[in-house]
């Protein structure tokens, strides 16, 4: 189970994950994806569960995806983590007709008060808007902005931009306020549980982080498990996957109609909530234990 020295201490899953484990009799190692004496050619599987500081260093980290990939099997696999990194993917879950928060997104070399002039026009319900570079977790860089400050969201547009990133634009989706965002973790493709996590960007343009306070567990509604089910079906679609996903994370957040938008689909290394929801634990680990004895299957069957 992959982390990081900085990131296992904020990991709540892993102590409960690390128990379910042991109960499914599964062995389990944690590991740092940055520590250079591991082997990981000895396990039969890598699974990304906290490997956080990646966000400072992606090449580094596609690279370890890729040994790793090339030595034992990784989940989720390569093509799925390298997809789902960059928040771009929301185009594709937009063009497959999923339901997501309206996006701009904005590329390096253009010009950043012009594309803030025509997201703005393009919605002028919006009374605030959020930038974020497409790659990024745990809310850093992510900034809300009156209309009324369009020049100041164009200077961080720009600042972004200057870095390398890629931005999305999107209008503030108020129901969040006092709805907040739900959180839908599924293994397998099947739906486990759900929180609520609490509106992170407040109105003084303070950015809190996602932490364990920010969140009580919540039961997803009919209409929340049908959209992350449209989601995690249509990225499996994208992605031409045989299996379902061994975990995906679906955060919705309801439009201005009332109605559940896709504001992150989180398939590489998403935090899981268990703590909020006593079984889930053991769901997953039953879930991987599946995945354990089909990989041994297939290497009894001489296919890797
Ligand atoms: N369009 C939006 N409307 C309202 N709140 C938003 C919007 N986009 C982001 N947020 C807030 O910012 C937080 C972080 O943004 P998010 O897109 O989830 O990026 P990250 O990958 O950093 O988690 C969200 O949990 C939510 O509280
Ligand atoms: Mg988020």
């Amino acid at each position: 189970m992959v982390t990081d020295e900085t990131s296992l201490a904020i990991d709540f899953d892993m102590p409960l994950l690390l128990d379910a484990c042991q109960a499914a009799g599964i062995r389990t190692e944690i590991c740092s994806w940055r520590d250079p004496d591991i082997e990981w050619d000895r396990f039969d599987a890598v699974l990304l569960r906290s490997p956080w500081s990646y966000v400072e260093r992606l090449s580094e980290f596609m690279e370890w995806c890729e040994y790793v990939t090339d030595v034992t099997v990784l989940f989720n696999p390569l093509p799925v983590v390298r997809w789902n990194l960059d928040k771009r993917y929301l185009e594709d879950l937009a063009a497959a007709g999923v339901p997501v928060v309206p996006s701009g997104f904005v590329a390096p070399g253009a010009d950043p008060e012009e594309a803030l002039r025509a997201f703005l026009a393009g919605h002028e319900q919006a009374r605030e808007i959020v930038v974020k570079p497409t790659v990024g977790a745990y809310s850093r860089d992510v900034q809300r902005f009156p209309r009324s400050a369009e020049t100041e969201a164009a200077i961080y547009v720009g600042k972004l931009l200057d870095r390398g990133s890629h931005v999305i634009l999107q209008p503030y989706l108020d129901s969040v306020d006092h709805d907040g965002e739900t959180n839908l973790i599924h293994f397998d493709g099947v739906y486990s549980h759900a929180i609520r996590k609490r509106a992170l960007l407040l109105q003084d343009g303070t950015v809190d982080e996602p932490t364990q306070e920010a969140r009580t567990a919540r039961e997803a509604t009919e209409d929340e498990r049908a959209a992350a089910a449209a989601a995690l079906d249509a990225a499996a679609a994208h992605l031409e996957l045989r299996d379902p996903l061994l975990y995906g994370r679906v955060d919705l957040i309801r439009g201005a109609d009332g109605k559940p938008l896709v504001l992150e689909l989180e398939l590489c290394e998403p935090s899981l909530s268990m703590p909020f929801s006593e079984a889930s634990a053991t769901r997953f680990a039953l879930a991987v234990s599946a995945r354990l004895e089909e990989i041994s299957r297939k290497q009894k069957n001489g296919q890797s």
